[in-house]
């Protein structure tokens, strides 16, 4: 079988990784994907916003399962027309990746479902936002109500700097049209992690658990991230807890979108926060975590594509998971997620001399002189290690950062640090 995987970045590296990796799989193609994944999958000249372009070209190629990475080509419709042209998509229609692309529409559903998340109010109404907030206990979270990629949440300690948020967002078009609308919630203490699940109607397979760490810089300060690292599992979060997820938040949302008549097939990715009163949702999202696959899927010791083909097919695949631990880290160019540069060339990484366990996943690379990579900044690859513990993980990516430094890229010395000293 032929499969295409639609995107660029580190997540859909590794997924290409993966699907490589099964015996159903002929030949994996990335659209545009990246220079570095040159290893496992075959690099399409489309971007992910030409439509009609990749479904001709995947008609004509018969790829026999598309599988999409990131949420802009979802929401713009992209799973729909594969759907249309008949072609097997494991992944939402533009009306269910709504679940991701407004957080109203998110909230309303969990509301109408009892599915617990935080507190919340929705306003287009400067005044009237700005009269709510004025009363409310802080923090709050502030947050803009479309796409801001992972820039749309405020988190104000004070008064004053709660309605500036406000200001920025309804009065001064902060991330545009996206924060015409704002949702102003409680703020929830607790421990965060990330759980996905596969998803088909009302059949929903979760993963394991991971963390991702989005501030910029060590000890959660500086600006949001796409990420800066994550890993697998998360030893602070008890079964229960899992469990509860599962039982009152996945299943009943995937429920809650049949009933809907928007039913959800893809990646349900679920934001948690294990607060007092038990696990509720931060956020949702309608796709792969970045970078939690990064670290998940090197720990799936079963076939992605036979287990993704299972779930389409409405049958609950056995999911197979190493107890080796993985942990991955970014490396960025410096000033990210702010301006940065690109062109610096990469040293050698992955492949030849290198122990089997270290994973390179490159996003920010563009194809040098003479085979080389090149940096393109922002986010520039992430390397992950597996390890008999996290401990043992972190301490192999840490030392294997430590051969490649190069003073143009900064990455977190603390990815996975709070799981293994608890
Ligand atoms: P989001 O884009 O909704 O995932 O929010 C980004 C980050 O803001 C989350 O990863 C949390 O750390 C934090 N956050 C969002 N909503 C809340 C909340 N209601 N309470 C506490 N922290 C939150
Ligand atoms: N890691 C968070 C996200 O993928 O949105």
């Amino acid at each position: 079988m032929k499969v295409l995987v639609v995107g660029r970045g580190g997540r859909e590296h590794a997924l290409c990784e993966k699907i490589a990796s099964s015996p159903l799989v002929e030949r994996v193609y990335a659209a545009p994907g990246n220079p570095g994944m040159k290893g496992c999958a075959e690099l399409l000249p489309y971007t992910e916003d030409e439509h009609q372009r990749l479904v001709e070209w995947s008609k004509k190629e018969r790829i026999g399962l598309v599988v999409i990475g990131p949420e802009k080509p979802l929401m713009e419709g992209l799973a729909d027309c594969y759907r249309e042209a008949g072609i097997p998509v494991f992944a939402p229609s533009q009306r269910a990746a709504q679940i991701e692309g407004s957080k109203s529409f998110a909230k309303e559903l969990m509301e109408r479902y009892r599915i617990p998340t935080a507190k919340y109010r929705v306003f287009t109404d400067y005044d009237a936002a700005k009269e709510y907030v004025e009363k409310l206990d802080m923090p709050v979270v502030v947050k803009a109500d479309g796409l801001a990629a992972g820039k749309g949440v405020v988190i104000p300690q004070t008064h004053t700097e709660a309605v500036d948020a406000l200001r920025e967002m309804l009065l001064e078009s902060r991330f545009g049209e996206a924060s015409a609308r704002v949702v102003i919630e409680e703020f929830m203490d607790g421990e965060e992690f990330s759980l996905m699940a596969l998803v088909h109607g009302e059949l929903v397979v979760p993963l394991e658990l991971a963390q991702d760490h989005k501030r910029a810089f060590d000890g959660d300060v500086g600006p949001n991230t796409g990420g800066m690292g994550a890993y697998s599992p998360v030893p602070q979060i008890p079964a229960w807890a899992v469990q509860q997820a599962v039982e009152e938040i996945l299943e009943p949302t995937a429920r809650a979108m049949v009933q809907e008549d928007i039913p959800f097939t893809g990646v349900l990715y679920a934001g948690l926060m294990l607060t007092a009163q038990g696990p509720k949702v931060i956020e949702f999202n309608a796709r792969f975590g970045d970078p939690e696959t990064q670290v998940i899927l090197p720990r799936l010791e079963c076939d992605l594509v036979q287990v993704i083909l299972d779930v389409l097919a409405g049958r609950r695949p056995e999911l197979k998971w190493s107890s080796q631990a993985m942990v991955g880290v970014v490396m960025a160019s410096r000033g990210y997620p702010g301006v940065c540069a690109g062109g610096v060339p990469l040293p050698e990484l992955a492949g030849e001399g290198q122990a089997d366990d270290v994973h390179i996943y490159y996003s920010g690379v563009c194809q040098g002189e003479h085979q080389c990579l090149v940096s393109r900044g922002g986010r520039v690859y992430l390397a992950g290690c597996l390890g008999d513990s996290l401990r043992d993980a972190r301490e192999k990516v840490y030392a294997f950062l430590a051969k490649h430094e190069q003073p143009e890229f900064f990455c977190r010395t603390d990815i996975g640090k709070k799981a293994v000293s608890t």
